[in-house]
């Protein structure tokens, strides 16, 4: 199926409510559990930037999860970044997690700066996928760690049609059709290798690691 592009950002007070407030335990626990094992070795304290980070919650549970971390949380919308600043688990880690408004690509993030870079569900919004990838590029310091995980492009939009029923069953309108629209606008893993290539991300593979998900890891 051809990619369908679906609106770069999400920042109305209609869309980042429901988004804030959507059950997105199954996939942002496996971003967190993936992360924590595929960097087992991560050092005890660094900085990490959580690019397109959202509502949040992904920085706030590797915040918890790693105690000795700085982590930033970097999004190009203003109403979201005030869900994630009212997340409920913020207070907690407020001292080692801030959230900070930047549109990518942007120079004038610390270039090299950063110990592990962290992306979920950004790539598919982005319409020149290059900006992710070369922001990770710029961003990185050496050896940092990194992990981007998004959408499988389905077969067809009976298929997409398929996975929403299955994963956002019950939930509001504005969440089925936002899912609808990000599985037609996401990338396959032919894509994504394409792109790390042209991206000479080398040291960084794609592999699928569920029935909608890919992630590319690596250090670089
Ligand atoms: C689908 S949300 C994913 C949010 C979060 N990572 C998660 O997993 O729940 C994509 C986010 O990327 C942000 N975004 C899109 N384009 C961006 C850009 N060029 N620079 C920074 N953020 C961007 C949007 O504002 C939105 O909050």
């Amino acid at each position: 199926m051809k990619r369908v592009p679906e609106p770069e950002l999400m920042d109305s007070e209609e869309q980042t409510l429901a988004y804030a407030h959507a059950d997105f335990e199954e996939s942002n626990s496996l971003f967190t559990r993936e992360f924590l094992e595929r960097f087992e070795g991560l050092a005890g304290s660094g900085s990490m930037a959580d690019l397109g980070c959202g509502p949040g919650d992904i920085a706030i549970r590797l915040a918890n999860a790693l105690p000795g971390w700085q982590v930033t949380g970097i999004d190009a919308g203003e109403n979201m970044l005030r869900r994630a600043r009212e997340h409920p688990g913020y207070p907690a880690v407020a001292d080692r997690v801030s959230f900070h408004l930047a549109y990518l690509p942007d120079p004038t993030l610390q270039a090299g700066g950063w110990n592990a870079l962290v992306s979920n569900s950004l790539l598919h919004h982005l319409p020149d996928p290059q900006v992710l990838w070369n922001s990770i590029g710029q961003l990185a310091a050496d050896g940092a760690a990194v992990q981007v995980m998004d959408l499988v492009r389905p077969e067809s939009k009976l298929a997409a049609t398929d996975l929403v029923d299955r994963y956002a069953d019950g939930a509001p309108e504005i969440l089925r059709e936002d899912f609808y629209n990000s599985l037609l606008a996401a990338y396959t893993v032919e894509e994504v290798t394409q792109q790390l290539e042209q991206a000479r991300l080398d040291s960084l593979r794609v592999e699928t690691v569920s029935d909608r998900h890919w992630l590319v890891s690596g250090t670089l």
